[in-house]
């Protein structure tokens, strides 16, 4: 059995972020590329079969349908009156067993962290344990009251907190395990009689130690206390992230010439000795091969490049693969579903969409194929333009054969397919099937009329 299998998890998300100054809720702001929640709800669910249930309150349509099919439940809580009626309203159906709850915006938390909170509270037999964590600026944590044995007796607020409790440097990070029949019994008990005048989840300690129950204080590192409440602090928990992520490419031989301004997400998998210039950028679930480089400011979304490949500096690629030993670039642009094969070129502002593109063929300047086939070894002219889009606003396809020179400047008008070892005279426009090894030319024939010019220039 894995540490959260039969286990629920209250995520608390109810609250505005006042301080994030933005309009999207705050556990939807992007950390490494995707909502804040999305990360935090992974880690749990990689770590067993939990019952996850988030209380949602300000923007709770657009979080609900963020994280609809993420196998959690969304509670509504109508009026935010503080975490202990966030609780509250989580626990209703009423669960059995363990319960845990997060916050939806400490981003930092690890699976790892996790399951030693999770275990560490299992094998005590304590009925609460609250995760701890020693900060030399304490802040507007709630603090951690111990008595002359070390045994948890309160939590305090910040703004509740006497002179002598502003200086205990252990804070609360939010995070509290517990058997589910302890929040049953105290949540109904709380009041919310305190500086803020709202229910006070950290009031459950108070109200055990009252009936002479023990409370477990559970050390944990500060990134687990880590919440995101401003920009500043998403942008602090960002750097983190990306920053760990380049931290594993670098121990498994990639070589990252700056690790400060290189951003890859979770997901990404980057082989040994391949070059990430600075300002590389890469999202979803790229795969990049051995030796590739990778020079600088290239966005890669979701997308697969071969072995010792060179994506030359300003390429935008989304969605594609590109065989091994390819070279794309500088300023290449790949759009959604388009594959090239091995050892190919694709030039300076060359933009291909739903290409198939032939093994060791080249579109090396200034070019757009759209909807288009082409087979190896053909070399496509400088300016060519696939005009896939006709009067019917209806897409067409062109195909170009093997072994083809296109000449530059040239349209093909599609639908139209080209065969192999074709010639295109440059300046054509194709409107029309080219047999296999054909020579077409397709443009206006050159007229030239002597002495004419001088009619207009007046020269002599
Ligand atoms: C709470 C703790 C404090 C701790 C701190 C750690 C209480 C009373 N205090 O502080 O001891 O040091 O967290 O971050 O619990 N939320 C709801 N509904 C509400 C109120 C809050 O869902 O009615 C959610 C927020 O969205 C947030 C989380 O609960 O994710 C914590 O709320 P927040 O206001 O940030 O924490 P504090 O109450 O300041
Ligand atoms: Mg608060």
């Amino acid at each position: 059995m894995r540490d959260f299998d039969n286990m629920t998890v209250i995520l608390l998300a109810a609250g505005q972020g006042t301080r994030m100054k933005s309009p999207l809720p705050k556990v939807l702001h992007p950390i490494s590329g995707e909502p804040m929640i999305y990360r935090i709800i992974r880690t749990i669910q990689s770590l067993g079969d939990a019952e996850i249930r988030v209380v949602v309150g300000h923007g709770k349509e657009l979080v609900s349908r963020v994280v609809d099919g993420l196998g959690v439940t969304c509670l509504i809580q109508e009026k935010q009156l503080g975490t202990g009626d966030a609780v509250r309203v989580a626990m209703e159906p009423p669960t059995d067993g363990d319960v845990l709850v997060l916050n939806g915006d400490h981003p930092l938390i690890t699976a790892d962290d996790l399951s030693k909170i999770v275990r560490e509270f299992k094998s005590s037999d304590v009925g609460m344990g609250v995760v701890t964590c020693e900060l030399g600026e304490p802040g507007s944590f709630g603090r951690i009251v111990r008595d002359s044995y070390g045994t948890v007796q309160a939590i305090v607020e910040a703004k509740d907190a006497t002179d002598v409790a502003l200086k205990i440097k252990e804070v609360n990070t939010g995070i509290y395990v517990a058997s589910s029949d302890i929040f049953k019994k105290y949540l109904p008990q709380i009041q919310s009689t305190n500086a803020q005048n709202e229910y006070y989840l950290t009031d459950v300690v108070e109200l055990m130690r009252t009936d002479q129950k023990e409370i477990l204080g559970i050390k944990a590192n500060r990134n687990v206390a880590f919440g995101v409440n401003s920009q500043m602090e998403l942008a602090m928990a960002n750097k983190e992230i990306y920053r760990k992520k380049v931290d594993t490419l670098l121990e498994n031989g990639v070589i990252v010439l700056d690790p400060e301004t290189t951003y890859v997400e979770d997901e990404v998998e980057v082989g040994s000795g391949a070059v990430l210039y600075p300002g590389v950028f890469l999202r979803g679930k790229t795969q990049i091969g051995a030796l590739t480089v990778i020079e600088p400011n290239c966005m890669i979304i979701q997308s697969t490049i071969g072995d010792s490949c060179e994506i030359k500096a300003g390429s935008y690629i989304e969605k594609s693969e590109v065989g091994e030993r390819s070279v794309l670039g500088p300023y290449a642009r790949l759009r959604p579903e388009t594959k090239i094969g091995k050892e190919c070129k694709i030039g300076n502002f060359v933009e291909l969409k739903k290409v198939d593109f032939g093994d060791k063929s080249k579109a090396s300047h200034l070019t757009y194929l759209g909807d288009a086939e082409v087979g190896e070894d053909t070399n496509i002219g400088c300016g060519t333009i696939t005009c896939n889009y006709r009067e019917d606003k209806k897409k067409y396809k062109t195909k170009i054969g093997s072994g083809v020179f296109v000449g530059s400047d040239t349209q093909f008008i599609a639908p139209v397919e080209i065969g192999d070892g074709a010639l295109i005279g440059s300046g054509s426009t194709i409107t029309k099937n080219v047999p296999k090894d054909a020579l077409a030319v397709a443009r206006g024939r050159q007229i030239v009329k002597e002495g004419w010019a001088t009619r207009f220039t007046g020269k002599k």
